[in-house]
């Protein structure tokens, strides 16, 4: 596989969080930039970074933008595309039982068909440039923890596609990298640990009372205070993703999955466990404890 050394690329959902550290990353190296965003806030803030790093008005959600922002890059940078950064996703953490429905919708929709439709609509410009795609996971897919909602299962969707479409585009010359971040603060990463009531927001409030009922006492502050533990103890770095990301478009040898953080470590292991050992072990780590009975009826 031959270097990639510069030319365009362009990551989703890059206003914030890792998508903003990854775009400032490649744009520092040299790359030009696309930085997919949804508000004009963001996208004053990214002038900041010099020429090389270009906002664009972005909602994977909506095809309008992404047909727009597929139109300008063919216009600007056909033959010198070469990198696709899946980033933009939405965590939103209840008991499975009370997530809104449509907001369950909305996570798989943006996390993974969106996220699928996008790559599709690039593909062509990828192939024909033989670049890179790189999509934005989760250790949450190794390890997937309560509460959590729709999201691991939309990352595990993400791996799976991201492992079919390395093998299918292998051929032409396109790679594909799967990048697992571990836990890094974001506003996505403190909206699940920051506020224990704050997940009775996504729950419809004729659900509220009865979810609350069942699960107020398993999903309280003391799990949530066991919760932050676990991840706070090992925390990565927006600058290890950004820096996994440019590996996974530039290096002559990328690597088809990056497990980042020590948390990746501690994943390696637990993937050769079996899984009630796993189960045992995150219970101990997560249960607020002492064991209530209620819950073995
Ligand atoms: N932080 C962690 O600990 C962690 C761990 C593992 C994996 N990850 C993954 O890393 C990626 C970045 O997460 P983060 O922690 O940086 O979260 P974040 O701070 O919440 O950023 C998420 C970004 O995605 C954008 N986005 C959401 N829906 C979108 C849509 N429909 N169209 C376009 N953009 C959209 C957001 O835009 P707005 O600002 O407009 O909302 C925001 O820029 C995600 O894929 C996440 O699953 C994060």
């Amino acid at each position: 596989m031959s270097e990639i050394s510069s030319g365009a690329v362009l990551v989703t959902g890059a206003g914030k969080g890792l998508g903003k550290a990854m775009a400032i990353h490649l744009a520092a190296r040299g790359f030009r930039v696309y930085a997919g965003v949804r508000n004009e806030t963001q996208a004053k803030a990214l002038h900041n970074y010099g020429p090389q790093l270009i906002p664009i008005s972005l909602d994977i959600d909506d095809p309008v933008t992404v047909e727009a922002t597929l139109q300008r890059i063919q216009k600007e940078c056909a033959s010198t595309f070469v990198g696709l950064v899946n980033n933009a996703a939405i965590l939103k953490g209840a008991p499975f039982e009370g997530l809104d429905s449509v907001i369950m919708q909305k996570i798989f929709n943006t996390n993974l068909v969106s996220t699928a439709l996008l790559t599709q609509k690039f593909l062509p410009l990828i192939r024909k440039n033989k670049g890179r795609i790189v999509m934005i996971s989760s250790l949450t897919e190794e390890l997937p923890t309560p509460f959590l909602g729709a999201y691991p299962a939309t990352k595990t969707g993400l791996s799976g596609l991201s492992d079919m479409l390395r093998r299918e585009l292998a051929p032409f010359g396109v790679f594909v990298a799967n990048v697992e971040p571990g836990f890094v603060e974001t506003d996505m990463a403190t909206s699940i640990s920051s506020e224990s009531g704050a997940w009775l927001g996504v729950v419809p409030k004729e659900k509220r009372t009865e979810v609350k009922k069942v699960y107020g006492a398993y999903f309280s502050p003391v799990h949530v205070e066991y919760l932050k533990q676990l991840v706070y103890s090992m925390p990565g770095s927006a600058d290890e993703v950004a820096q996994a990301v440019y590996h996974a478009i530039t290096s002559r040898t990328p690597y088809s999955e990056y497990l980042l953080s020590h948390h990746g470590i501690v994943l390696r292991v637990m993937r050769v466990l079996p899984d009630w050992l796993v189960d045992w072990y995150l219970w101990l780590l997560v249960w607020p404890g002492p064991l209530d009975p209620v819950f073995f009826q």
